[in-house]
């Protein structure tokens, strides 16, 4: 294994880029591959045992590309997967976990609010986060259907949007919130628009920072981070920055439009044509 091998990141469509972003802050000499499964978004409606099969036929197409670590930067397919990914390959695998216990530990009022998707809410493992760490605040819950295909959509400020966010949010303010989990990596992309509905005074979690530091971590640990001296090589200083590489399995025109908009840059999107087997 060598340091410059490639870090995997998927995600069932474009949220998690809010994932890759923090990775690409905390480690920008390293070479980044991320994957969109758009052809079977939303992973929230899918059954658990057809993420499971996605997420490891994405992790195949990662090894095939020599990843040295992968990141499931998507709430569901974590509950639905990590699990099976760990068993099967050897790489350190990072997945998401709403921020279940910072939340609890943030509230002053006893009563935080968690908005994901269906998949994620109904999954063991969520039950789990909640009986270890939510125990001593009153915990309520709220599917967000809708959202992720507005963000896909590249429909954040929209009315609908505005709406279908309202119909999610109120009733978690009229339970007396005052902090907010964003569960799934579509959300953190609709910050601003959730801001004018809950007020300022919420405080508003995404784990997308905590998730990096632990790549970072777990890389630190294995020794296989990008040196820094290597970041810093005057000789060729284009090593100064890793390069990030994207697929989606959907249609890559639309994937290169939603991914360009979102990562703040043009960007070439290739087509991942895996089809389930
Ligand atoms: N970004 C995914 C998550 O974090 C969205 C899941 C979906 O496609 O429904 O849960």
């Amino acid at each position: 294994m060598s340091n410059h091998q490639p870090i995997g990141v998927f995600d069932s469509g474009v949220g998690g880029l809010s994932v890759l972003e923090h990775i690409h802050r905390q480690l920008p000499a390293e070479n980044l591959i991320y994957l969109a499964d758009s052809a079977y978004i939303p992973y929230g409606s899918l059954q658990s045992d057809l993420i499971q099969r996605r997420s490891h036929l994405i992790a195949e197409f990662f090894i095939s590309r020599g990843v040295k670590a992968m990141v499931v930067a998507c709430n569901t397919a974590t509950a639905a997967a990590i699990e099976s990914l760990r068993l099967s390959f050897q790489i350190p695998v990072i997945g998401m976990e709403p921020a279940v216990k910072p939340a609890v530990l943030a509230t002053q009022v006893g009563v935080i609010g968690v908005l994901a998707t269906s998949g994620t809410l109904a999954s063991e493992k969520f039950s789990s986060l909640v009986k270890r760490f939510g125990s001593s605040a009153e915990v309520v819950f709220q599917p967000g259907d809708g959202l992720v295909e507005q963000v896909e959509s590249g429909n954040m400020e929209s009315e609908e949007t505005h709406s279908l966010l309202k119909k999610h949010l109120e009733p978690l303010m009229k339970q007396g919130v005052d902090t907010l989990v964003l569960g799934c990596t579509h959300y953190p992309f609709l910050i601003p628009q959730i801001r004018e509905i809950v007020g300022d005074d919420v405080v508003i979690l995404d784990t997308g920072d905590a998730i990096a530091s632990e790549l970072k971590r777990q890389l630190e640990a294995a020794e296989l981070i990008v040196p820094k001296l290597m970041a810093l090589d005057l000789t060729t200083p284009e090593s100064s920055e890793g390069s990030v590489t994207f697929f989606s399995s959907g249609d890559a025109e639309a994937g290169r439009v939603m991914i360009s908009r979102l990562w703040g840059r043009d960007v070439t999107v290739e087509y991942f044509p895996e089809e389930e087997r």
